[in-house]
């Protein structure tokens, strides 16, 4: 077997030098992969995951390898603060709970909820008024929060947003990467008092479901109630769902749409064609999924900026016992990351990688669909993303009302990649906003 390639000497200094020039760990992952190819081991005190890059490792750890591979690690914080909910669950545990959660997030149910996605946007835009500059970073957070509260757990989060907005960004902190990659024992800021709030206010909506499914003898297909409604499930584990969700559902949409608009903004030609299509499809009223459907240059622009923003960046395996990976060892419980920013800009599978192109992903043009696993912004195999159908009408929905609406223009300033639980544009995405005569 062809052992790991790591990183000394010379190539050392490379990436070094590419991450001080970018102030991003992604341009060293992005100069190692350089030097060293698609494999690679990083050998720092206490942190020594493989990388892997490319549609055949993405594939195999993802799907004809996945049961050598483990999601939940006990010392990681995402463990720690989720418990049991799905996305750290393995085995016969997580299939059972992606079987109770799973049909509240299929095509139908999500067609079901354009309306609510429509209308969670317009309470956040009716806040902007002509001129104003606003943070599109902050503001998709109050959309796509108020958008899962509403659609998957049937609760209006208008009045708890503001309250609620800094135990979510602590919850979101505590689990982001950091010193405890490399030191587990790392002394940390306590978030306690606010994970309790968010805790508290996650206990009160089941406790207050559960009375109410109980006093009209009905149940709501959103996922809240389903979840109360299920015999198996406890308030405990109810709550580690609640959370997984609320984390996974909102912080993704939130970095999605952010690095959308700003993709948008630093490419006037394609928000000048995005801003006509979406005047031309909709109207004042929600849209049909049919409408949403016509929004076919929205739709490429918003896989292209999955492409090369894609909000979870790498996929996180601890392998479970000795194994190999397309040929490269992989020794039990060592960290295993597939990275997908890496696969999405893959010179061997993508012409001109780093450029902003949204037709790669036209049809009707030649292309138009990536090789199989080379795009993987929502994971794959059984252990894919749940929310994916969920996500993309979602960001179609938003961004289209933003556009039907609202005249853009990006504020010049730097804005880099920040990798916290998501990938974000840090320190946010500054627009000047007009509504638009047709609104
Ligand atoms: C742009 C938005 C989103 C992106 C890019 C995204 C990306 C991903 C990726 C890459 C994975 C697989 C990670 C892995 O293999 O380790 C994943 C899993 C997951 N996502 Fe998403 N996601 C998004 C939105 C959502 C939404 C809206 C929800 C909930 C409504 C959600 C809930 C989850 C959950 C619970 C899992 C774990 C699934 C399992 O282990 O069975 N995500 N997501």
């Amino acid at each position: 077997m062809p052992s790991l390639p790591t990183l000394s000497g010379l190539p050392g200094l490379a990436v070094l030098r590419a991450m001080g020039r970018d102030r991003s760990l992604l341009a060293g992952l992005a100069a190692m992969r350089q030097h060293l190819g698609n494999a690679f081991q990083i050998t720092l005190p206490g942190f020594k995951p493989i990388v892997f890059v490319g549609p055949e490792t993405n594939r195999h750890i993802l799907v004809t390898g996945r049961d050598d591979f483990l999601w939940r690690t006990e010392s990681d914080p995402v463990t720690k603060l989720l418990r049991h909910g799905l996305l750290v669950e393995d085995g016969e545990s997580h299939d059972c709970l992606r079987g109770v959660m799973e049909p509240t997030l299929q095509r139908a149910q999500v067609n079901g909820h354009i309306d609510a996605f429509w209308e969670c946007t317009t309470t956040v835009t009716d806040g902007w008024t002509d001129g104003d500059t606003v943070d599109m970073l902050v503001e998709m957070r109050k959309a796509a929060l108020l958008i899962l509260m509403e659609t998957l757990f049937a609760v209006d989060f208008r009045p708890d947003l503001e309250r609620l907005w800094r135990p979510i960004l602590a919850s979101i902190e505590y689990i982001s990467p950091g010193a405890w990659l490399v030191w587990p024992g790392a002394p940390r800021a306590s978030r306690k008092a606010e994970l309790a709030e968010l805790d508290d206010y996650l206990y009160t909506i089941i406790r207050e479901r559960r009375a109410s499914c109980a006093e009209t003898g009905q149940t709501g297909d959103d996922l809240l109630s389903v979840l109360v409604a299920h015999p198996a499930m406890d308030d405990d584990l109810i709550r580690d769902q609640l959370l997984t969700m609320l984390i996974a559902g909102h912080d993704t949409s939130t970095a999605l749409l952010a690095w959308a608009l700003f993709m948008l903004g630093v490419h006037p030609d394609a928000l000048a064609q995005a801003t006509a299509e979406a005047r031309a499809v909709l109207g004042p009223a929600p849209p049909t999924p049919e409408q949403l459907k016509e929004l076919s240059f929205l739709d490429t622009v918003i896989k292209e900026t999955l492409r090369l923003y894609p909000p979870i960046h790498v996929g996180n395996r601890r392998a479970g016992h000795d194994t190999e990976v397309e040929g490269y060892p992989v020794p039990q419980d060592n960290r295993v990351m597939y990275s997908i920013y890496l696969s999405h800009r893959d010179p061997e599978h993508w012409e001109q990688p780093d450029d902003f192109c949204p037709a790669r992903f036209d049809r009707s043009e030649k292309g138009g669909t990536p090789p199989a696993f080379a795009y993987v912004p929502f994971g794959g195999g059984p252990r894919n993303c749940i929310g994916a159908t969920f996500a993309q009408v979602e960001a179609k929905a938003v961004l289209g009302k933003i556009l039907y609406d609202f005249d853009l223009e990006l504020l010049p300033g730097r804005v880099h990649e920040h990798m916290g639980a998501t990938l974000e544009p840090r320190p946010g995405v500054k627009m000047r906003v007009w509504r638009s005569r047709k609104s």
